[in-house]
């Protein structure tokens, strides 16, 4: 007779994720936008993850920005002033908490454009999508902070009065060279790589999976439901991030 496989429990797994990265001198981490939704910002491809109907395929490439600018720039607009009223939340706090740590053992590579991480006060921070944060102009491409601040629709160089755009990476671009040579450096070297929040099909961050499992690392999954990156993991861990972070720094 075929006996299916109890999953095991949250409890049990939590212990067997907590054995691995204690013994693990080098660590790094993989977020996505799934560590940011308890801090009230939407993820990409869950419920509430389109914008006025469009998907974000639609509003994050270099084609759509050429063909409407404002629209892209309405979209991102939003975006930042929706950064200026969200904290980071108890799933970022415990990241800080393993860096604690490991020092400059860990590395923390993220998807997110929204640097929540450096609110919690993260250090070692991968943006490997860019940041919200900052604008790049599409002519002398010189990149400037401007926070959270308002930009009009269509803004402008300070410099050259060429048009801005954001500082991100969108679909069918490249990532920038000096985030991506050290995560895939991190993902290769480290002995424990954590995998949260993130539905892990989007490329090439997910190769970053491969490249930790390439390199002999154990994979831990932390995600609301299993993902892309599940099968790859020696352990998964469903729960939201806020809440199952923090009880994985306890049995540390
Ligand atoms: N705790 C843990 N995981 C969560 C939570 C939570 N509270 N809420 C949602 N998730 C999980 C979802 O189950 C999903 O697997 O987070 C994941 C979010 O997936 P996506 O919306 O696809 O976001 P992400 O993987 O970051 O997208 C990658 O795609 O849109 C582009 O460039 C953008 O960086 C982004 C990239």
């Amino acid at each position: 007779m075929h006996h299916p496989v109890e999953p095991e429990s949250l409890d049990a797994s939590l212990t067997k994720a907590a054995a691995i990265l204690r013994a693990a001198k080098r660590v790094a981490v993989l977020t996505g936008a799934g560590i940011s939704a308890e801090s009230g910002l939407a993820t990409f491809r869950g419920a509430g993850g389109l914008w006025e109907g469009h998907r974000v395929e639609e509003v994050a490439t270099p084609r759509a920005f050429q063909r409407d600018p404002t629209l892209v720039w309405r979209f991102y607009n939003l975006r930042r002033a929706n950064l200026a009223t969200v904290k980071p939340n108890p799933g970022h706090d415990a990241l800080v908490d393993i860096e604690k740590r490991l020092g400059d053992q860990f590395t923390l590579i993220t998807q997110n454009v929204d640097s929540l991480h450096y609110a919690a006060g993260s250090k070692n921070v991968l943006e490997i999508h860019g940041a919200l944060r900052r604008v790049r102009c599409t002519r002398c491409t010189r990149i400037t902070e401007r926070g959270t601040e308002a930009l009009p629709d269509l803004p402008r160089c300070d410099k050259c009065d060429g048009l801005l755009r954001p500082d991100v990476v969108w679909f069918e671009e490249e990532l920038p060279k000096d985030v991506w040579r050290p995560a895939v450096e991190a993902a290769y070297q480290c002995h424990c790589f954590l995998v949260v929040g993130t539905s892990a099909v989007v490329f090439p961050a997910a190769w970053l999976i491969e490249a930790a499992k390439n390199g002999g690392a154990k994979v831990i999954e932390v995600n609301l439901e299993r993902s892309a990156a599940s099968d790859r993991a020696d352990v998964v861990l469903l729960g939201p991030s806020g809440a199952t972070l923090p009880e994985l720094i306890k049995r540390l």
